[in-house]
């Protein structure tokens, strides 16, 4: 489809960022809202936010006059949206109002003219309920500020159409957004129906008096949050709140309008900032109350997890979304390190569906009992996606395995018995519990292939990585644990593999980027690669054999110093520390590969992996039992074809060609 125009109706909060969104991204905009001056305040919003992303330098002062003057306003929706390819409605989250829209939408826009509505929880099957060609309406879920929040979710309605689908797909991500398809509507979608269970538990914390909300507030704020939830409930307005949980009463379950709080604010017109009390009296600005208040001990940080995580593995029961969308959802959306997918990863289902076995019981609550799989103990399978795998395979055993593809990392046989191992992670390559796992199962699948003699570990993007991915949650003391051990294992195979394992090191290889280059035999850099550990920084230590390794590399006094100052040493410095083996500073192809494929070629096999043995244990071992072990392992290296080769090329002076026999 072409889409060259866009219209947006209402030109409220909303409506007026998705309008320079688009105006930005070169499309001329029809911005229409009944009332003018709405008009004119959107405008002069529309055009501070472009004087603000030019003083910054994100576009050109041209670029934000061209983009103002790209859209036009209009009162009235016939002439607004009459020749718009795509149209967004962002009016007031009322149904009736919806559906009046569309239908006088469908009615002045041509019938192959894309319909979407901005809407935060409505179904858009119902919106889209009285209209004749209901396969051109689609749901834009965008999130405020819509020029900052990359997160857009895509709705599909029960008679949206895939082409339709798919070129709004593509029309938000050409506009620099992180569209995220939900696959079935429902009603709040991804973010919100996340966040609907613990609104409602919030507003049942205060009827049942288990707490009051300064204490709430008070104890997520301790825990890291910039606000807590009655907060925030006040910042967006309790009438919004009281209506999406009515909504969700009327469309998922009844339980969803049982806390009786909300709308007793509604009712005393108490909505928190806009009418200057809600929970909290704003007359003063932000609460006070919350600073002095004492954090509560009756909510603890897994009963808002148990409750999110339910809700993800219920859209992901019903086939609403995957579980990789919607982490990255709620990662987005709610601006948060993690979302509840890797939070479950890191969770035992038992801890889980206890916790919301209590919550339904406390509250009275059918909705916080846990989902299917968590109550059959398939949680992991759900987070994993291995639900639906498992359903329609009904032997699973007599099932060939397939080797599961690789996310995070790449294998490449460039020739030249050389394997390229490279991380591929957006964010400069971090490693996280799934990265460890991937990058285990390909030094595993490069372990016995007799096509590699040497492995190059580097990664995309310029960077080898910045470490680990600081973002993980961890339940407790174990779990950290495990996850160095974790580490450990994996890349105590880079150390063991019977291949040459060279790091290419370029742009960063800090913490756990540094670990896995320390785990190689040999380290080539850039000069000006930056190496290091962080972690003492961050109130961590390199766990991942960093403490140890570098200072057997390197001896105590550079360890000491790396380990315990965080410092970051230039490839340069590496190589002069004799941590790097060898700079290169050409670019990847004609330095490191050159340099791997120029020893590839030339190493026997048997002789490379009985090598790295004695260099690795005999490092360990006394020097008479380490010479001990050196000459039985000259003795096996008598009877192989590698040596008789090795011999016969060396006197016929051509070059060898080891088998690994
Ligand atoms: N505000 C948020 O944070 C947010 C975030 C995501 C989604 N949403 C959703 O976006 C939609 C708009 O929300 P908002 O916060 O921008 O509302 P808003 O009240 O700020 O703006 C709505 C605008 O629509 C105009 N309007 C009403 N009837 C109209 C009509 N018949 N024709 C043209 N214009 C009309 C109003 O005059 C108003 O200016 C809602 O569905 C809401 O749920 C809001």
């Amino acid at each position: 489809m072409d889409i060259k125009k866009i219209a947006i109706v209402g030109a409220g909060e909303m409506g007026h960022g998705i309008a320079e969104v688009f105006s930005l991204a070169g499309f001329p905009v029809s911005l229409i809202d009944i009332k003018p001056d709405v008009l004119k305040a959107a405008l002069s919003n529309i055009s501070d936010s472009l004087d603000k992303l030019s003083k910054k330098g994100i576009i050109t002062a041209q670029h934000a006059k061209d983009s103002l003057k790209r859209i036009t306003t209009y009162t009235d929706v016939t002439t607004g949206a009459k020749d718009a390819d795509v149209v967004v409605e962002a009016v007031p989250e009322n149904i009736d109002l919806k559906v009046k829209i569309f239908k006088q939408l469908a009615q002045v826009t041509r019938n192959d003219t894309v319909l979407c509505s901005n809407t935060s929880n409505i179904r858009i099957t119902d919106i889209a309920k009285d209209i004749k060609n209901p396969e051109r309406v689609v749901g834009t879920h965008f999130f405020n500020p819509p020029v900052l929040m990359k997160l857009v979710e895509i709705v599909r309605g029960e008679k949206t159409s895939d082409a339709v689908f798919n070129d709004i797909l593509g029309l938000i991500k050409n506009l620099g957004k992180t569209p995220i398809g939900v696959n079935k509507d429902t009603a709040g979608f991804i973010v919100n129906r996340i966040n609907a269970p613990e609104m409602l538990f919030f507003g049942l914390l205060i009827d049942k008096k288990v707490a009051k909300p300064e204490e709430v507030d008070s104890f997520i704020r301790s825990q890291g949050l910039p606000m807590g939830p009655y907060e925030l409930f006040d910042f967006v307005g309790v009438d919004v709140v009281n209506s999406s949980l009515l909504y969700y009463a009327k469309e998922i379950s009844p339980d969803f309008g049982k806390a009786k709080v909300y709308s007793d604010l509604v009712k005393n017109n108490l909505l928190g900032k806009k009418t200057g009390k809600g929970f909290y009296d704003w007359g003063a600005g932000r609460p006070k109350i919350i600073d002095s208040a004492k954090p509560t001990d009756k909510v603890a940080l897994l009963d808002i997890f148990a409750l999110e995580i339910n809700e993800a593995v219920k859209l992901i029961e019903a086939g609403i979304a995957s579980p990789d969308d919607i982490e990255t959802a709620v990662k987005l959306g709610m601006n948060r390190p993690f979302g509840p997918i890797s939070v479950a990863k890191n969770l035992a289902n038992g801890d889980v569906k206890d916790k919301l076995d209590a919550l339904a019981k406390q509250f009275d609550c059918k909705i916080f009992e846990p989902a299917d799989s968590i109550k059959q103990g398939k949680m992991r399978e759900a987070v994993e996606s291995r639900l639906s795998a498992k359903k329609t395979v009904p032997n699973a055993a007599v099932q060939p395995t397939k080797p599961a593809e690789f996310k995070n990392v790449t294998i490449q046989k460039p020739g030249g018995k050389v394997a390229i191992l490279s991380l591929n992670r957006p964010r400069l390559n971090l490693i996280n519990d799934e990265v460890l796992e991937e990058l285990d199962r390909a030094i595993m699948a490069l372990w016995s292939d007799a096509e590699v003699n040497v492995v190059v570990v580097r990664g995309e993007g310029g960077v080898l990585s910045a470490g680990a991915d600081l973002s993980t949650y961890f339940a407790n003391d174990l779990q950290f644990v495990e996850f160095s051990k974790k580490g450990q294992k994996t890349f105590a195979k880079f150390s063991e593999i019977p291949k040459i394992t060279i790091a290419a090191i370029e742009g960063y290889a800090l913490g756990g980027g540094f670990e896995l280059a320390l785990a190689c035999d040999i380290r080539i850099s850039t000069s000006a690669a930056v190496l290091g550990f962080p972690e003492i920084t961050h109130g961590l230590l390199p766990a991942w054999g960093g403490s140890q390794r570098i200072s057997k590399l390197a001896g105590v006094s550079v360890g000491s110093r790396l380990v315990l100052t965080g410092e970051r040493i230039t490839g340069k410095e590496a190589f002069d520390l004799r941590i790097v083996s060898k700079l290169f500073d050409a670019d990847f192809a004609s330095g490191a590969l050159s340099y791997a494929k120029e020893i590839a070629s030339t190493v026997a096999p048997i002789a490379v992996a009985l090598s790295k043995v004695l260099i690795n244990k005999g490092f360990e071992t006394p020097l008479e039992a380490g010479l001990e072990v050196e000459s039985s392992a000259f003795g096996l290296l008598f009877n192989t074809d590698d040596l008789k080769e090795g011999l016969s090329s060396f006197l016929q002076k051509r070059k060898p060609e080891f088998k690994g026999k």
